[in-house]
Parts: structure tokens; sequence; C-alpha cells
């Protein structure tokens, strides 16, 4: 592990948040790019669900979904999210919390993504209308089973409302757990092309 002083924290946060992603992958978690999505609908209430990050690097954190979604819905009506990753398991027991606006990767990126998914979970993906009601569990397999039959011999192509967003670095935290409560946690708000970093209280 490459402990951070936070009392002298590193000058770049992405490469920070990147070395803090390899260190938890490299501690067998299920899913260590696995990260809670917050978003809020136009009413003003929040909505948070787990999803999972694809891509990291200065333009942003990046996940993949159905654009139909109740997620989706909540992103037309309003670009800001927040991120949340938590990993618990010692000596490791760190967050990271990103805020930002969010816009839609690039076709490229999305087509990419989608390809390098196996073919069941395109098709499954192209039979669920994420969020919305669906009477049983039967109705959803008579869909992937139409799929099936539909795209047999031939790639399974992404839907139009299907693909990746991006979520700006325009705030990230890092915090890590000590003994008693007595947290370290480095904040650094976006400002031009550099970063305002404090320390804050746990
Ligand atoms: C470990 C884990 C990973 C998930 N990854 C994704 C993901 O990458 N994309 C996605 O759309 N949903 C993912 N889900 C499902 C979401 O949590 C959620 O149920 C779904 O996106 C619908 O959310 P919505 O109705 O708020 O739009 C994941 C769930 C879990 C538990």
């Amino acid at each position: 592990m490459n402990p951070i002083d936070f009392d002298h924290p590193p000058a770049d946060p992405a490469e920070a948040c990147r070395s803090w992603f390899r260190e938890s992958e490299s501690m067998g978690f299920a899913n260590p790019n696995a990260m809670t999505l917050a978003t809020v609908d136009a009413s003003g209430q929040p909505h948070a669900r787990i999803v999972l990050l694809r891509g990291f690097d200065a333009r942003g954190a990046v996940f993949f979904t159905n654009r139909e979604s109740d997620k989706g819905v909540q992103l037309r009506a309003n670009d800001r999210a927040a991120l949340l990753f938590h990993w618990d398991r010692e000596p490791i027991g760190r967050q990271i919390r990103i805020e930002g606006r969010v816009t839609l990767a690039s076709d490229a990126e999305s087509d990419a993504y989608w390809n390098s998914r196996p073919r069941e979970s395109q098709i499954n993906a192209c039979a669920s209308q994420q969020s919305r009601p669906v009477a049983s569990r039967a109705a959803l397999q008579a869909e992937q089973d139409r799929l099936t039959a539909q795209f047999a011999g031939r790639p399974v192509p992404r839907p139009a409302h299907w693909g990746g967003y991006r979520v700006s670095l325009d705030r990230i935290e890092l915090w890590q757990g000590d003994k008693y409560r007595l947290h370290d946690r480095v904040v650094y708000l976006r400002s031009g092309s550099g970063w305002n970093v404090q320390r804050l209280s746990p």
C-alpha cells in the first residue's frame, strides 16, 4: 500500500484515485469498481444506486447504462451527480467521493464497451426496459428468447438508448479511516486548470 500523507496531499487527485483503485483491485473485493451513483430528479428528490466504474481519467468517471432508465431520466432533468466508492477490509478503510456534471460518453466509447460485453449481457440489456415495470421473470425470459432468435448468427447491435455517461471531476474527496474516528480527509475543488486543496476534519 502507498499511504497518502494527508498533511502534504498529492497534487493530482485523479492520480491518487487511480492509485486507490489499483490497491482495491489487488485486495480481492468482488466488485472493487462498484460505486454508488446519486442523481436528483426534477422535483429535487435524490436517488442512489450502484453502478460499475468503466473508465476514469482527467475528463471524468465513466459508467454505462440504459439512458431511458430512471437514472437516465433524472440526468436529463439535472446533469449533476455524485459518486461514492467505499472499500472496507483490513488494512484499508477508504472512501472516494466525486461530484460533477454529467455528459454523454461518445458513441465510439459506448460501442467499444458494448462490443467488449458477453453476447448474453448484450441480449439481456436489449431485453430489459430498465426501471420500467415487468410482469414476471417469465416475461423477461420470453423477451430474451425472442431476441436470441432474432440476432442468431449475427452481432447484437447496441441499442440507441444504451450508452455511457461521464461525471466530471469538480470535487474529489479522499477519506481514510483511522482508529477512534481520527480519520483523514482531503478535498480537492476544481479551480480553473488546477485544484484548491483542503484538509477536512473527520
Ligand atoms: C454490483 C452492481 C453493479 C451494477 N452495475 C450497473 C451498471 O454498471 N449499470 C447499470 O445500469 N446498472 C448497474 N447495476 C444495477 C443498478 O444498481 C440499478 O438497479 C439499475 O441501474 C436501475 O437503476 P435506476 O432504476 O435508478 O435507473 C448494478 C448493481 C449492482 C449491485
